[in-house]
């Protein structure tokens, strides 16, 4: 496995293997699939970066689920979130009534969550929780908790399984960290 990768001239070393992202997953949906024991929740994936951290995640639930996604906008191609969200894709599945546990790669300022459920809570589910893989400490913007947590972080900038640095590398397996930041500017 790649320990380090030079991309436009910043570096990134191997943070996250796909080893841990493996394991991590399991525990998390043995918990996940206690909770909603009985019960059919929807897992609402927050497009791009969630794809693959869904898509590996709902293979190791075993309870009856639906899943449909979101597309927000907030980062662009910055390292930086803009502060700015932007819903660019609603759901299409009926919110009212279920129970709704929304998917994210990363929590960063919590713009984005704190965002998604607004719009949730507005139609009313059941009961609604988040998991995101990765949250970074420290976050100003959250005053309500993320349910089910892969790795908590520290606040660097992360790449790879699905989390994206200028749209490319979401399909490296595993998780990169920024080491040292170049001058280049993302083609
Ligand atoms: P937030 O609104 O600041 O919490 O950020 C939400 C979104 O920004 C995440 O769902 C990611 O798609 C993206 N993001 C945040 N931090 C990173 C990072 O370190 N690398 C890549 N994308 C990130
Ligand atoms: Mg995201």
């Amino acid at each position: 496995m790649t320990e380090l990768l030079r991309i436009n001239g910043d570096m990134f070393e191997l943070f996250i293997t796909e080893e841990q992202i493996r394991e991590r997953i399991k525990e998390l949906a043995a918990r996940i699939n206690a909770d909603y024991a009985g019960r059919v929740p929807i897992f609402i994936g927050v497009l791009n970066g969630s794809f693959i951290f869904l898509s590996d995640l709902i293979r190791e639930v075993t309870v009856d689920c639906e899943i449909d996604f979101f597309k927000l906008s907030s980062y662009g191609d910055a390292k930086i979130s803009s502060g700015q969200v932007t819903l660019l894709k609603d759901l299409n599945c009926q919110v009212f009534g279920r129970d709704i546990i929304v998917v994210e790669d990363i929590v960063d300022s919590g713009l984005s969550i704190a965002f998604i459920k607004k719009i949730i809570e507005k139609e009313n589910p059941k009961s609604l929780k988040f998991v995101s893989l990765l949250l970074k400490k420290g976050i100003p913007k959250l005053d309500f908790p993320v349910d089910y947590i892969g790795f908590e972080i520290p606040q660097d900038f992360v790449i790879g399984y699905g989390l994206d640095y200028a749209q490319k590398v979401r399909n490296l397996k595993s998780i990169y960290r920024l080491t040292v930041q170049g001058t280049a500017k993302p083609e």
